[in-house]
Order: C-alpha cells, then structure tokens, then sequence
C-alpha cells in the first residue's frame, strides 16, 4: 500500500530580532530608589498561600474572534489583567532583581528595550523561580492559555523590562515596542509597577483582517496571557507614572507531543550563547526521546496484538519529527 501523503504543517510566522550584536549592558543608570530597594534584600521562600491572590481574567480574547482560527496551539488570543501575585510577592520579586549581585551581572540593552534585566537564574532569582515554577501558578496560567503551559527555558523565565519616566509625555498610541511576533508560543507579563494615573501601556494585536485591537495593561500585582508567537502586536507607550517595570515569563508546550515552534530569534542577540544553547538543547532533546518513546509504544502495542505495521503513521511522525530537528539545525547557528 503506498503512503498517503503527510499533511504539511502551516508555517509558523517569521520572527525579526534585535539587531544587536551580542548581550550588552545599558548606558543608563537606575534610580537611587531602586537601588536602594536591591540593598534592603533579604530572601524569602516562595509560599502558595501568602504569595499568590489568583482570579479569573475578566474576559478572554479568542483566535477565532481576532481574525487568526487554526493557528497557533490554542484558541486563547489573549487575556485581560488578571490577579496574580500578593503585594508581599511583587516587593519580594522587585528587591529580587535590584538585589546588588542581579545588577550587577544581568543588567542589558537591545535595539529592541534599552533597560533590561534578565538570565540571572534560580541561583540570584529564587523566589521567583519558585515563583513562576509553581504548580498553582502553572495551573492558573495554563487553564487562561486552554493549554498545559511550562516556563519556555530558565533563562527566559522572569525576564524584566525596565522603563523610567524621565519627564518624557508619551504620544498618545505611539509604540514603545515596535510590532513584533515572540519567538515562543505564549508569554506572561506581569506588573510590578504601581500603575496609579497611567495612560497608555497597553498592548496592540493586530486581527487577521489588519484591524488593531487593544488590551488593557496590567496593574501592579495583575498579568496578561498572550500567544504573542503567533500574533502580531507591540505595546504602547505609557506616561503618567514615574516607572513601569514589567516581568515577562515566556512559555512553551508542557506536552512534549504538543507543536512547538519555539525559536531563538529574539533571545540570541541579548544572550550568552553557550548557557542559551545548552538549556535549549537540553528541552529539545528530551522532547524528541519523548516523542520516540511514545512512537515506540505505540508500534510495540500493535504488534503484540497482531495488527499490521501502520506505515502511513510512521512516516507522519518521522516527518514532524525531521522538521523539528532542521528548526533546531537552524536555531543552533
Ligand atoms: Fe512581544
């Protein structure tokens, strides 16, 4: 019996990274303030109870209604801020990062964000890998994505955009970050900013049909959930606050039999390549055992039952998993 063709994946859209040659540290410097938040802190173990205040975003925006049905690996678009961590948390996360030994070594600037602070890992970053790696918190942020979420990679986990009001009035609708696909599937961000008397800050999607579609930002404490690998949006500019620092977790596919079409293209310029290419390596290759443990376990089942050598499923899966191994041939340059 001759194979029936395999179906052939849509792909995925193109992402476009900074340009930026290679992690470099901000010319700007950080207010004394927050500084002096970094020197005050003191660790603190990561308590479900006393961190965490999870509610139910208020409405849910679906593929379907922006335009983009069948694509990507849920029908969650996007949701609107919901309750996420306790005040206690967002103070433990903020001296967490401005903690002296994280700005000092994880402090970088792109063509893309002049301010951020990112990779500095569960060694200096504890609380917030707990945080983040947490079966409520990954319940919650699962159930609003419509998919079994984990963090992408570590290094990618808690990554914090920093902006400063230097006296700057933000024009209404202008982009603080230009319109861009992620490079992985879903992303979290949270806010860690009090947002009381801001305008603006909210992120643009654009629909199927080019329409423009905006989200409202998250408030301190709150976060939004977007599958930003496959919709296209930027955030606008915010004014009337003097800070507005964002922490942003990246997710991929718990399922390792789940699509994914997570890339490098936005972390390879802002990352140290060796530390970004092991963690990314290591997933991938326990996906692919994953994947070929499951394949085997089915081929094992129809024998010991007698049935025929299914080719056409075969071929299926070696197809998917040949495409996954050339994305990874493409990634690891
Ligand atoms: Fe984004």
């Amino acid at each position: 019996m001759a194979a029936a063709a395999v179906s052939i994946p849509r792909t995925p859209p193109k992402v476009v990274g900074p340009t930026t040659k290679g992690p470099t540290p901000p010319t700007e410097q950080l207010p004394q303030y927050i500084v002096e938040e970094g020197l005050r802190y003191e660790p603190i173990e990561f308590n479900a109870t006393k961190h965490l205040q999870l509610e139910d975003p208020g409405r849910l925006y679906t593929m379907r209604e922006i335009g983009l049905e069948g694509q990507g690996i849920s029908n969650t678009a996007a949701s609107e801020p919901f309750s996420l961590f306790s005040p206690a948390a967002i103070k433990q996360m903020r001296a967490e990062i401005f903690s002296p030994p994280v700005l000092s070594n994880c402090r970088y600037a792109s063509t893309f964000a002049t301010n951020m602070i990112r990779c500095y890992g569960p060694k200096l970053g504890p609380f917030i890998f707990d945080a983040w790696n947490s079966p409520e918190v990954l319940a919650h942020i699962s159930k609003i994505a419509g998919v079994e979420l984990v963090p992408a990679l570590d290094f990618e986990t808690g990554h914090v955009n920093v902006w400063i009001n230097k006296g700057e009035e933000a024009t209404p609708g202008k982009s603080a970050f230009s319109w861009h696909y992620d490079s992985y599937p879903f992303v979290c961000v949270t806010m860690l900013s009090d947002c009381t008397g801001m305008t603006g800050g909210e992120t643009a999607m654009r629909t199927g049909n080019g329409d423009i579609m905006k989200v409202r930002g998250p408030a301190m404490g709150t976060a939004v959930v977007m599958q930003g690998r496959y919709i296209e949006h930027a955030a606008l500019a915010a004014s009337g606050v003097p800070e507005r620092i964002a922490m942003v977790t990246s997710f991929r596919p718990k399922n390792p039999l789940v699509r994914d079409e997570t890339i490098l293209t936005g972390s390879r310029p802002i990352t140290h390549r060796s530390m970004m290419y092991f963690q990314y390596s290591q997933y991938r290759l326990e996906v692919i055992r994953d994947r070929s443990d499951a394949a085997l376990k089915k081929i094992r089942e129809r024998e010991r039952f007698g049935r025929e050598f299914d080719i056409d499923a075969m071929r299926e899966h070696l197809t998917e998993q040949r495409a996954y191994l050339e994305s990874m041939l493409d990634e690891l340059v």
